[in-house]
């Protein structure tokens, strides 16, 4: 059985990669898709390109994982799947579960589609797509919660700030 984890992925964080890892041990093969609306192009700190290229290089050590966009409704990219394929979603706490549950309902009412819900590690449940960016917005430190290949990417789109950040940080410690 074959499914599909779609998202934004502004960019993929460590949860993402933690219901990814176990989606690709439940199912045959996992499609990471990118759903991306050309109307709100503007609202993503990466671009669709970019989110792309980081989730080829994150997911490039799975052998059942591939990596695809679509501009439209979920429903319909499920459509274009073989027959039997399941949405899979991550959820992270309780306050995910109201908004799953709710695009759960609705891709079945309007397309006939089932979602699976997969359930982060604990470790996961404080770390967001939307948080990620506000800390790197600051040259913060995310390595922990993200993959390599978006922490690095992270690190190039705001390479002034952090190397702001670090010159100062190197100027109290040598003050101290
Ligand atoms: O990572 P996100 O932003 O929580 O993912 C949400 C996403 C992209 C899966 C959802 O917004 C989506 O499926 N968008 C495609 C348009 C669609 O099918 N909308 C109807 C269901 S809300």
């Amino acid at each position: 059985m074959n499914a599909v984890f779609p998202g934004s992925f502004d960019p993929i964080t460590s949860g993402h990669m933690d219901v990814l890892t176990r989606a690709a041990r439940i199912f045959d093969h996992v499609t990471v898709t990118v759903m991306h609306n050309a109307r709100k192009q503007g609202r993503h700190l990466f671009t669709l390109d970019e989110r792309l290229e980081i989730l080829r290089e994150a997911t490039a050590h799975f052998p059942n994982v591939s990596v695809d966009t679509f501009g439209g409704l979920l429903v319909d990219y499920m459509a274009r799947q073989e027959s039997g394929s399941v949405i899979v979603r991550g959820l992270r706490a309780v306050s995910d579960y109201e908004y799953e549950l709710q695009i759960a309902h609705l891709n079945r009412q309007i397309g006939d589609a089932e979602t699976v819900f997969i359930m982060a590690a604990t470790r996961w449940s404080f770390v967001s797509s939307s948080m990620v960016r506000e800390i790197a917005s600051y040259g913060g430190n995310v390595s922990e919660m993200v993959p390599r290949a978006s922490a690095s990417a992270l690190r190039r789109k705001h390479a002034d700030v952090y190397e702001e950040r670090e010159a100062e940080l190197q100027t109290q410690t040598a003050g101290s």
